[in-house]
């Protein structure tokens, strides 16, 4: 994101503006300080001698260079506001922030600095600045948030600012060069999904979700969307997984093109996996391809599905069998939506968190099993073990986008997990439920391997537990059954089963062609 600050000189600009890149980590432009370094005079001798409009050119170049920058506070020359084109290219992938102070604190302030101004170079400047401010406060009124800094320094001007447009939320990036992007996670936020939105600068919106959510959480929505002019197209599907599919990817597409949906177009996924994965596969095919924003709100969505930018929907001959990669724009988490999920959704959601544990971080894996009840108690634990997932799964697609490698490691659990929904006609289990009993029945299959210790095993069967996860696969499964479904599954290659097996509370390894034999006796015996 770049943060633009307008106003009228002696608003603070440069101050504040300094203030902000450092509270954000964010690179720091001043385009007065680029024009006087440009031309190696200060702007009072600029005007003196070559004149306002060399100088108002020369600010239109630079403001055109450095509106290209990503990641930047830009603090803007009072006059910039005037010039649409400024206007236009600042607002581009950017926020506009006025900053607003009352003509005479303005004047105290310039006065108190000491250098010259040429514009208040006048018999009576406080006339002259309530003269411009008033000829300006149209031009202002432009900026997507305002700032009062009469009466507070330039570091609460900044805090203000940064909880203004949700910046003091969480935030991790997922790597992937030109494609990276953001995921922001606070607690209250969806009031400012308008203003992220926004910064995409997209013709139309679109937002896709179902009944269940939208009821919800629509007022909040529509309400920061239309704060900032936008006007979104809402389409609703029903709630379900048997819903995501090819009629109803069909039924999205013509909704699109009815409503004049073009290239620039933005679409955002408000709900569970359901919602963000159908609406990733629309937006990755639509048109070849436009963008789209993931608001999930299940747990799983948050921690899994919406990070990544596997999209996908299901043929009748298998689940997620049609889909692509594509990333989105920006995963935007509200952790407040948790609330309102059904228990064991949550639940089902935690144990992708416990997977993340095991498979990269010990440290994670043991803030689950001590910070139990703040977790459950949607408190800052919640917020943090949800960070440290994405962060996970950011890190491991962002050296892995397509499952060259080591992205295999999200799978753990997931092959028994997968073949328990396939027999169980997808309507038993939930999928966190379905990947529990695969966590622990991998770790069984470790154990037996000699690959992981028993004791260590065991943790992970108690924390499946303390979760209210089921960890035994049910006797009425028939073991068979189960490695037939293994057997067909898209990740199998060529009928040989690969496992991602632990070493170690924290490290995985891809075990190839495990033998059936030894697999049978994991699903027949009663897990660890
Ligand atoms: N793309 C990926 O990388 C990936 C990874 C894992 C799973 N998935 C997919 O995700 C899907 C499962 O996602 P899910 O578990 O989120 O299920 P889901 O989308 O069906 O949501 C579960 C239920 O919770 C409801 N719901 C959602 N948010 C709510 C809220 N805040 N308050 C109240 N109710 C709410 C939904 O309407 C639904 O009834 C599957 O289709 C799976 O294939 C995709």
């Amino acid at each position: 994101m770049k943060i633009v600050l307008l106003g009228f000189m002696g608003t603070g600009k440069t101050s504040v503006g300094m203030e902000l890149s450092k509270a954000l980590g964010y690179e720091f432009i001043d385009t007065d300080l680029l024009v006087e370094e440009r031309e190696g005079m200060p702007i009072s001798l600029i005007f003196k001698k070559k004149g306002e409009d060399y100088f108002r050119s020369l600010e239109q170049k630079i403001v055109e260079e450095v509106s290209r920058m990503e990641k930047a506070v830009i603090a803007t020359g009072g006059g910039v506001i005037k010039n649409s084109t400024n206007v236009k290219n600042l607002g581009r992938r950017g926020v506009l922030v006025w900053l607003r102070a009352d003509p005479e604190i303005i004047l105290r302030r310039v006065l108190l600095e000491g250098g010259k101004r040429p514009l208040l170079d006048v018999a009576e400047p406080l006339r002259e600045i309530k003269k411009l401010l008033a000829e300006r406060i149209d031009l202002y009124r432009q900026a997507d948030a305002s700032v009062d800094t009469n009466y507070i320094t330039p570091g609460e001007a900044a805090y203000e600012i940064m909880e203004r447009l949700g910046l003091d939320s969480q935030q991790v990036t997922v790597d992937l060069k030109d494609r990276s992007y953001d995921i922001i996670i606070g607690s209250g936020i969806l009031q400012n999904l308008g203003l992220r939105t926004k910064e995409f600068r997209p013709s139309k919106v679109a937002l896709i979700s179902n009944e269940t959510v939208f009821s919800i959480y629509s007022d909040r929505i529509v309400k920061s969307f239309r704060q900032y002019h936008i006007d979104p197209e809402v389409i609703l599907i029903p709630d379900g997984e048997e819903y995501k599919d090819f009629l109803w990817t069909y039924y999205l597409y013509g909704e699109l093109l009815k409503a004049g949906f073009d290239r620039s177009s933005l679409l955002v996924a408000l709900g569970g996996g359901v919602i963000g994965d159908i609406t990733g596969f629309v937006a990755s095919t639509y048109m070849r391809g436009i963008r789209f924003v993931q608001v999930p709100t299940t747990l799983l969505a948050q921690v899994d599905s919406s990070v990544g930018g596997k999209t996908g929907v299901n043929h009748p001959l298998g689940k997620n069998m049609i889909g692509t990669f594509s990333q989105p724009s920006l995963v935007f988490i509200d952790i407040d939506t948790l609330r309102t999920l059904p228990d064991r959704e949550f639940y089902s959601g935690m144990a992708e968190i416990i997977k993340y544990g095991v498979i990269s971080d010990g440290r994670l894996f043991d803030t689950l099993q001590a910070d139990r009840e703040d977790i459950l108690a949607h408190g800052d634990s919640l917020v943090k073990i949800i960070k440290r997932s994405c962060e996970i799964k950011a890190d491991v697609v962002s050296k892995d986008e397509r499952e060259a490698g080591l992205r295999a490691i999200l799978n753990y659990g997931h092959t028994i997990g997968h073949a328990i929904e396939t027999v169980t006609g997808y309507n038993k289990y939930l999928h966190g439920e379905a990947v529990s009993i695969g966590m622990v029945a991998a770790a069984d299959m470790a154990v037996r391997m000699k690959i992981m210790r028993r004791q260590e095993a065991g943790r992970i069967k108690e924390l499946v537990e303390l979760y209210n996860l089921p960890a035994i696969v049910p006797e009425d499964l028939n073991p068979g059954d189960l490695i037939s479904a293994m057997t067909i599954d898209k990740k199998a290659k060529a009928g040989r089963l690969n496992f991602v097996l632990p070493e170690s509370i924290g490290a995985v390894r891809i075990e190839e062609d495990v033998d059936k034999k030894l697999i049978k006796e994991v699903l027949t015996s009663g897990q660890l």
